[in-house]
């Protein structure tokens, strides 16, 4: 079945047509105020100009020839030409119906599949991992499920930080002030010391830069013993890494990080100077974007003018590999805002390079402490996301412990962890993307109010109201036929759920959805208060159980998109 909104918009093309508007493609939208309908559009409005009518007039016209009567009440016109569509109960019953057997709850799979890589997550190697790398995680990875789920064919690449100047510095460390069982129990934050006490030496002494340099250019040379040091490095960084990745429940297809592709540099750029794309600026290898005014000041860096090569290079030649590889329709590189400059110059020299594809920075802002500033430790540091994801799981199972203390201890244990994860990637995912937002364990692991926790308990309950069935759990569900006004408001949620999943990629929102799945529980509660449910009979519990079978199967879904679980108790 298509969606509310398809049916409707083909309805009124029909009717636009009609007006000799064919070629309009018109607005359909769920309706801002619910009390004037379900949906609504603006087109008559949108008509009124170029047509020179009044839009009222405009919207009468499309009323009157708009045939929607076998799925809507007659459409209402109000205000200054909003036609309003409010949808018949029973369509209301025969559209959540649907969705009970239907695994997809509605939602169409995308018309034209597209192949898209995905670069999330990316920390770096033997370098303090940010907050940043946990908002592009968390982001990036609910983007790649729903890209999934919509039908299009998606490569997750973690495009870790696995070369550059930092192993110079880590190198140097290793050799001189290594501690093995520091290293065995805590290997990132030893590498970071590392790193971290090699730079304030080398801050000091200038032989110690030099050192590092030497060691650098060891490395790169393919020295074996300092290729040794550094695939340890990268080993036990990963370890750790995979531990995170595990807990957050995040997969990724590749792990090409910028090692990879290191072979491909000197070629790239040398490809690109005889093309003219690049050009030698003071000893320097550069791409010069003199007749892009937002660029034309800022050239693009590709090889140094000692002969290194940058960031900038690496992605250049990933983005060749990707090309060649799976010949993507799409790049989404999920990184933090900071790096816009650095993504424009990217695209604008993949541009000239004849690549095709679309490339997107899905940019992101930052994550504020409690005092509105950058999020650090009480030492000023980074927070390690090991700590945080920790810390969610603990103060998690404190509550569940509290709430619930009859659950055996390993059902405490999962749902401690669907609980604090959950509100972690939740205070992430109800965000605008580029919102900085407050990190607050209080309100992130809330009951009340836009939270995971509020969610999967609204799933629980209706998971509890199954449980108290004395006949079983499916049996005695549906037919849906929504009567009362709580009723028909759940409904009314439920079917919106197929036009709410595909708006998320059109802009990267994945709060788009945790908004309308806050909505769905609140219209939940709603019902619940309302109607009761095992104390009504006949069809009308029937169709009561069939409403709250749905509404769990959306919420665990709609969670599921956001990569959060729903336990069935908490
Ligand atoms: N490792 C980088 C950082 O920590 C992020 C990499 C993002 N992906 C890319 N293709 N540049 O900032």
């Amino acid at each position: 079945m298509e969606t509310p909104v398809a049916a409707l918009r083909a309805r009124l093309a029909a009717a636009l047509g009609a007006i000799g508007e064919g070629d309009c493609a018109p607005q359909i939208a769920p309706a801002a105020d619910r009390r004037f309908g379900d949906y609504q559009t603006n087109v008559a409005m949108v008509l009124a100009k170029p047509r020179r009518e009044n839009p009222r007039k405009i919207a009468a016209d499309l009323v009157a020839r708009m045939e929607v009567a076998d799925f809507c009440e007659p459409p209402e016109i109000a205000g200054a030409g909003f036609i309003n569509f409010r949808l018949t109960p029973a369509h209301l019953g025969e559209r959540v119906n649907a969705m009970a057997v239907d695994p997809r709850l509605g939602v169409p799979a995308a018309a034209a599949p597209r192949t898209i890589v995905v670069d999330f997550s990316a920390p770096n190697v033997a370098k303090p991992m940010h907050v940043g790398h946990i908002r592009s995680t968390i982001l990036g990875d609910t983007l790649a499920r729903v890209a999934r789920f919509l039908g299009h064919r998606v490569t997750g690449d973690n495009h870790i930080g696995d070369w550059g100047t930092q192993f110079g510095k880590v190198i140097y460390g290793w050799k001189h002030f290594l501690d093995r069982a520091a290293l065995e129990s805590e290997p990132v934050t030893e590498l970071v010391r590392l790193y971290r006490e090699t730079n304030a030496l080398g801050d000091r002494d200038s032989a110690v830069s030099d050192e590092c340099r030497r060691e650098l250019v060891l490395l790169q040379a393919g020295d074996p013993a300092n290729l040794a040091i550094w695939e340890q490095c990268v080993a036990l960084s990963w370890g750790e890494f995979e531990k995170m990745y595990t807990l957050l429940d995040v997969a990724f297809d590749e792990r090409l990080g910028e090692s990879f592709y290191n072979d491909r540099l000197a070629p790239l750029v040398e490809r690109l100077l005889a093309s003219g794309l690049a050009e030698i600026s003071e000893g320097a290898a550069c791409v010069f974007f003199r007749d892009n005014p937002a660029l034309a000041d800022k050239p693009c860096l590709i090889r140094k003018s000692d002969g290194g090569y940058l960031y900038a290079t690496t992605d250049l030649a990933t983005l060749e590999y990707r090309e060649e590889r799976w010949n993507p329709d799409a790049v989404w590189y999920v990184t933090g805002a900071p790096q816009a400059l650095h993504f424009q110059q990217i695209f604008e020299t993949a541009r000239r390079m004849g690549i095709a594809a679309d490339l997107r920075h899905v940019a992101f802002g930052s994550i504020l402490g409690e005092d509105r500033r950058l999020m650090k430790t009480r030492s000023g540091d980074n927070v390690q996301l090991a700590d945080l994801l920790g810390e969610a799981v603990v103060r998690a199972a404190a509550i569940v412990s509290e709430k619930s203390p009859g659950l055996p201890d390993a059902e405490r244990a999962a749902i401690a962890r669907a609980v604090g994860i959950g509100a972690v990637k939740y205070a992430e995912l109800s965000q605008h993307r580029m919102t900085d937002y407050v990190f607050s364990w209080e309100k992130m692991l809330s009951f009340q109010g836009n939270t995971a926790p509020y969610l999967q308990n609204a799933h629980v309950r209706i998971r509890s109201i199954f449980r108290k069935l004395p006949e079983g759990d499916a049996a005695l569900r549906g037919p849906v036929h929504p009567v009362e006004p709580a009723e028909m408001e759940l409904a009314r949620r439920l079917v919106l759920y197929g036009d709410t999943v595909p708006l998320i990629l059109e802009d990267f929102r994945p709060n788009l959805l945790a908004a309308y799945l806050y909505e769905l529980a609140d219209a939940f509660h709603g019902f619940y208060e309302a109607c009761p449910v095992l104390k009504s009979d006949g069809d009308t519990r029937a169709s009561r159980l069939g409403l709250c079978g749905v509404t769990a199967a959306v919420l665990r879904h709609g969670l599921g998109l956001l990569g959060i679980g729903a336990p069935d108790r908490m």
